[in-house]
C-alpha cells in the first residue's frame, strides 16, 4: 500500500493513486485494517466530482468510480464462512473477525455490540481487557443487490477458544466441579469488569463464554443484548432457545440488571457440572437464583469473595488443575 493516510494529498495525487492501484489492498490495505474505511473516505472526498471545478472533472469522476468498484471489491472479499451465531456469521479479516449481520433489522444490536466494546476497553489499559474481544473497527457493508447496509463489527479473532455450549456437549456426563471452578471465578472476574464499566451483558449464555482449556482464559463475547451506561435496562432482545433460562422478571418485559447477568452466569455453571454438582455450590447457585431481584446478589466482585470461600471449603487451597477437552 503507498499511501500515507496521515500525509497531506492533493486532488491529482489521489486520482494518481486510484489510476495506479491494482487492487483494493492497494488503497485499503489488507481485510480488517482498521483505516480501510478512513482512506475510502478521504479518497472518496478528493476524487468526488462535485468538488472539483472544471479542470479535471472527468479524470475525478473515472476515478471516482474506480475507487468506488474498488471499495466494492474490499468489502465483499470475503473468505468462507468460520461461524455462525444467531444473528451474524463470521468470516476472516485480517488479523480480526468480520461479525456480519444476516439481516439490516439487526443493525441496532451490532451497534449495541460496537457501543459496548468500546466501553469496555475504554481508556485502552487495563488488567481486564483480555476478558473482552476488542472492537477493531465497525464496518459497513453495502450489498451490492439490494443496497440494503450491513453494519458489520471487526473484532479480535480468538484462537484455541471452546463454548461452554461445546464444552457441555463434549462431557455429557457434566463437567467436574473442580473444572468448573476457575471459569464460574472467570466469569465472575469479567462480569464485575463489565458492571464497573456500566454495561450489562444480557445474555450470559453458553454459546457466548468461550474458555481456553490449557490456559484457563475466558473470553464473554456477543455484546449485542448489552446496555451501557445505566443500571437498569429492558433488553433489546432474548435468545429464544434459552427463554427459559431468563428470570422470570426479564421475561415479563421487566428490566434487567447486574442481578440479571449473575442469575444467567450462575445457569451456566450449574448447567455445565449437571448432575456432578456439590451440594454446597448447588446451595451458593439458589442464593443467586432468588425469585426476588431485590435479594439476589448484584456485585460479582463479592460474589466472588463468596464463591472462593466456598470453594476453599470443598477442595482446600487453590491449586493449578489441567483442563482437556475430549476430543
Ligand atoms: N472473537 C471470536 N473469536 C472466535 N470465535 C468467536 C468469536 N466471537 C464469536 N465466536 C464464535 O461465534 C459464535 C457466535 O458468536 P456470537 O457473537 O454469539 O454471534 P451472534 O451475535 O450471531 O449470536 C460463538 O459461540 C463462538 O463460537
Ligand atoms: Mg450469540
Amino acid at each position: 500500500m503507498d499511501f500515507d493516510i496521515n500525509a497531506s494529498l492533493t486532488p491529482d495525487a489521489a486520482i494518481r493513486l486510484i489510476e495506479a492501484a491494482s487492487g483494493p489492498a492497494d488503497l485499503f490495505g489488507s481485510q480488517g485494517s482498521p483505516d480501510a474505511s478512513r482512506r475510502y473516505r478521504r479518497l472518496a472526498r478528493l476524487t468526488h466530482p462535485d468538488t472539483h471545478g472544471s479542470s479535471g472533472t472527468a479524470g475525478s469522476s473515472w476515478a471516482f468510480a474506480r475507487l468506488a468498484e474498488l471499495w466494492a471489491q474490499h468489502q465483499g472479499a470475503r473468505g468462507p464462512r468460520l461461524a455462525r451465531g444467531d444473528i451474524a456469521n463470521f468470516y476472516a479479516a485480517g488479523a480480526g473477525l468480520l461479525k456480519l449481520p444476516r439481516e439490516v433489522a439487526d443493525n441496532d444490536l451490532m451497534d449495541r455490540e460496537a457501543a459496548a466494546l468500546a466501553l469496555l476497553h475504554h481508556g485502552g489499559n487495563d488488567r481486564f481487557s483480555a476478558y473482552f474481544p476488542r472492537l477493531i473497527q465497525a464496518q459497513r457493508v453495502r450489498d451490492p443487490r439490494s443496497g440494503a447496509q450491513r453494519h458489520g463489527n471487526v473484532i479480535t479473532r480468538l484462537a484455541g477458544f471452546r463454548s461452554l455450549a461445546e464444552v457441555r456437549s463434549a462431557l455429557g456426563g457434566g463437567v467436574d466441579a473442580r473444572d468448573v471452578a476457575w471459569m464460574w471465578r472467570r466469569l465472575l472476574v469479567a462480569l464485575g469488569a463489565a458492571h464497573r464499566a456500566g454495561v450489562i451483558h444480557g445474555a450470559v449464555l453458553p454459546e457466548h463464554v468461550l474458555i481456553h482449556p490449557g490456559e484457563h482464559g475466558l473470553v464473554l463475547v456477543d455484546w449485542c443484548y448489552s446496555a451501557c451506561g445505566t443500571p437498569r435496562a429492558a433488553l433489546p432482545a432474548i435468545v429464544g432457545r434459552y427463554r427459559d433460562w431468563y428470570p422470570h422478571e426479564v421475561l415479563a418485559g421487566g428490566r434487567a440488571g447486574r442481578d440479571a447477568d449473575i442469575w444467567l452466569a450462575t445457569r451456566c455453571m450449574t448447567e455445565l457440572m449437571g448432575r456432578r454438582r456439590p451440594a454446597r455450590l448447588a446451595a451458593f447457585a439458589r442464593g443467586c437464583l432468588l425469585a426476588n431481584p431485590s435479594r439476589r446478589p448484584h456485585d460479582a466482585w463479592q460474589l466472588l469473595t463468596e464463591l472462593d470461600e466456598v470453594l476453599e471449603l470443598l477442595y482446600g487451597p487453590r491449586t493449578f488443575r489441567p483442563f482437556a477437552i475430549p476430543a
